[in-house]
């Protein structure tokens, strides 16, 4: 630990959280180089969906890189990224009737983010951008400026040209009137141009927008002539059960940030999926010298190839999204009614516990479980739970027990 201490910056995080020195990793568990086996239950911050090490697509990277294919490609053609294109259309484009094309960009859920609004204010020919409380899209300029903290505003209101409103989780007449005044209201001299969304919150608490909110952006933003952006960077590819976490509400955006779980064996990828007509991006305007990991796009197809033919997947993480809950609901109740809230959707879910040392005092009592969790939400109150898709239901009830305990002894003490 000393060696680390003494060089790495002290912008380091989750170390200070999980004080052990990681090995190797399997599926749901990491193994630290003292041989401490720890269930995670934060997968990577959502990278890690499809398990630690997922043996299927070991295999195919192993044989990707012992046959000399290719690894960084710029965004020139490549098979792989023939194949991921085709597996994309496949398996999750067509079948959900999205007629859009895909532009890869550099490795981060932020460059997504950055590309998005370029391309929106591009279209819209407005640079004005209305978000939401709690949302989170990233550490570039932009991306931070425009994630929103729990009272509204941007963190870290370097830009003027941001708006935020409440998030929504059941909609009623004044949210859609103060959307809709908003959406006709200039923000620093300029109407706004862009709409970005996370329809399923990850950092702002596990929390699911109101579906029928999500179809009003849709249809106001339609009248407004403002461009909908879709962040699925973390709830995509099925951490809430469909492969996107705004299926069925009808927010149908025009933009869709994907990243973090995409190349299924948490390699740098990331992508947003752009309506057709309205990818007016000219040739090399928006560039970056990472947009063709080839290893990530041969997993990529893999994991979609394996997991994504059919609804097996998205039907086993409602079921275990419901285990979850019901383990959450249970310690909730265990701890006086009233006193926490479960939130959530699929293996998307969170206990607010209400109060900041409260819930880092459980994470850490779920560490020395040999549980890893982590905390998220307005004044970081929520304990959050990102299980591998891929668990078994032994572990998985494991790792709700080993929860349990760390609720139940961190609440006794208070
Ligand atoms: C919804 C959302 N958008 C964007 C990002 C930024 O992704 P990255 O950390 O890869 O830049 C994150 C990261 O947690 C995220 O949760």
């Amino acid at each position: 630990m000393d060696l680390f201490e003494a060089l790495e910056s002290n912008v380091r995080y989750y170390c200070r959280r999980w004080p052990a020195v990681f090995a190797s990793a399997h599926g749901a568990v990491i193994t630290a180089e003292d041989g401490t086996q720890y269930l995670d239950f934060f997968a990577g911050a959502g990278a890690l969906s499809y398990g630690h090490n997922n043996p299927v697509l070991v295999e195919v990277a192993i044989e990707h890189l012992r046959a000399g294919r290719l690894t960084h490609s710029l965004d020139t053609f490549t098979v792989e990224k023939r194949q991921f294109l085709e597996a994309m259309q496949r398996y999750v484009l067509a079948p959900r009737q999205l007629d859009m094309v895909v532009q890869t960009v550099g490795p981060t859920g932020a460059t997504a983010v950055e590309a998005a609004l370029q391309l929106a204010q591009k279209i819209s020919g407005r640079r004005a951008v209305l978000g939401f409380a709690g949302s989170y899209h990233g550490m570039t300029y932009r991306a931070s400026s425009i994630s929103a903290s729990m009272a509204g505003r941007a963190v870290s209101a370097h830009l003027k040209d941001f708006v935020a409103l409440p998030f929504v989780e059941h909609v009623t007449d004044a949210d859609l009137e103060l959307l809709e005044r908003t959406l006709h209201t200039p923000v620093d001299g300029e109407l706004i141009g862009a709409v970005i969304v996370e329809p399923t919150q990850g950092e702002g608490g596990a929390r699911a927008f109101d579906p029928l909110y999500l179809r009003a952006i849709r249809t106001l933003c339609d009248q407004a002539g403002v461009i909908v952006i879709a962040d699925e960077v973390q709830a995509g590819v099925g951490r809430t059960g469909p492969f996107f976490s705004f299926e069925g509400s009808g927010l149908d955006p025009d933009i869709v940030c994907v990243s973090k779980s995409i190349s299924g064996l948490g390699l740098p990828m990331a992508l947003n999926l752009i309506r057709r007509g309205l990818d007016t991006w000219g040739a090399g305007e928006f560039s970056g010298t990472f947009r063709g990991n080839n290893l990530a796009f041969a997993t990529s197809t893999r994991m979609l190839e394996t997991y994504w033919v059919d609804s097996t997947l998205e039907k086993q993480t409602e079921l275990n999204g419901r285990t979850v809950r019901n383990a959450l609901e249970t310690m909730a109740l265990g701890a006086g009614e009233g006193r926490f809230t479960v939130r959530g959707n699929g293996l998307l879910c969170g206990l607010d516990v209400g109060d900041t040392d409260l819930a880092a005092d459980i994470a850490a009592a779920a560490f020395e479980r040999q549980l890893i969790v982590e905390t998220c939400g307005a004044g970081d109150t929520t304990v959050k739970l990102l299980v591998p898709l891929t668990i078994d239901e032994t572990q998985l009830r494991d790792g709700l027990t080993r929860l349990a305990d760390a609720v139940a002894t961190t609440c006794s003490d208070r």
